[in-house]
């Protein structure tokens, strides 16, 4: 059978989901370019299928070179029809810390970088009539935790560009889906100790079943219910849970 997506970017490609989304989308028949900075581990995931992954090392904090690289990349796939952006860092911040550089570095890779990346791929699409755009954000994004300030309002940030986008091309034949895990088993927050973290197999399959939705979707439906009931709450509850 012919798979759904014929060409797939993932940015984010050389650890954790975005490499779990890389060989399932290429065992299913995808062509898939992997992207990121460390080339080694995006070797091994063309090794593992060979033809059919293409590695190419990028950083997206390198703004002004992604409307190329996309082209570029796109051309040598023979087209694009699905790119999923999925590169990250969740730095450790302490519980007193308020550090500038961190929240950055956030900023650049989750936030900026996804942006140079959607808008590229959205005026290729709009132009084409055609494709589909998936935004990893978290569950993080839907409300400002006490934990993590950055990390949570660069999600909050990206799952609102991400709305933006899909209302802007609704009608135009692109589909914008935001996926808001909550806890996967990656390195991302593998210092964390989360006992219920969702295994990455798991993450990336559920993720390439939700892509086509054209919505905003989490991947368990008790997160939905759970993060539902949580944006409601009023602030001055919300300030005591401990999350
Ligand atoms: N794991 C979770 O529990 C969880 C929960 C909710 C949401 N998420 C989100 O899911 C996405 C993937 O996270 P993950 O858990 O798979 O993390 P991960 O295992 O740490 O992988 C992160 C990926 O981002 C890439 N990346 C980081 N900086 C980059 C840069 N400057 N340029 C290009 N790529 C860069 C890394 O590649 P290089 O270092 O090789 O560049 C790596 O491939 C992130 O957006 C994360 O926020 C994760």
């Amino acid at each position: 059978m012919a798979p759904r997506y014929k060409h797939v970017i993932v940015v984010g490609a050389s650890a954790g989901i975005g490499a779990e989304l890389v060989l399932q989308l290429a065992a299913a028949g995808s062509k898939v370019a992997a992207l990121a900075r460390r080339e080694e581990p995006l070797k091994r995931l063309a090794a593992a299928h060979p033809g059919q992954v293409l590695p190419i090392v990028h950083d997206v904090t390198d703004f002004d070179s992604v409307p190329a690289v996309f082209e570029s990349v796109a051309q040598q796939l023979g087209g694009c029809d699905l790119v999923i952006y999925s590169s990250g860092v969740m730095p450790t911040v302490g519980p007193a810390e308020f550090d500038f550089a961190k929240d950055r570095q956030m900023f650049e890779v989750n936030v900026l970088g996804g942006i140079a990346w959607l808008d590229a791929v959205a005026e290729r699409f709009q132009s084409t009539g055609s494709g589909t755009i998936v935004m990893i954000g978290s569950v993080a994004g839907d409300r400002g935790r006490r934990g993590q300030p950055g990390y949570n309002a660069s999600k909050a940030a990206v799952a609102a560009f991400a709305e933006a986008l899909r209302n802007r091309l609704s009608g135009k034949g692109v589909t914008v889906t935001t996926v808001k895990p909550g806890p996967v088993q990656t390195e991302l927050v593998a210092a964390l100790g989360f006992k219920n973290a969702m295994p990455v197999a798991d993450a990336a399959a559920r993720i390439i079943r939700l892509a086509p939705s054209g919505r905003e979707v989490y991947l368990k439906f008790s997160h939905r219910v759970i993060f539902a009931v949580i944006r409601l709450m009023p602030s001055w509850i919300f300030r005591h849970i401990p999350i």
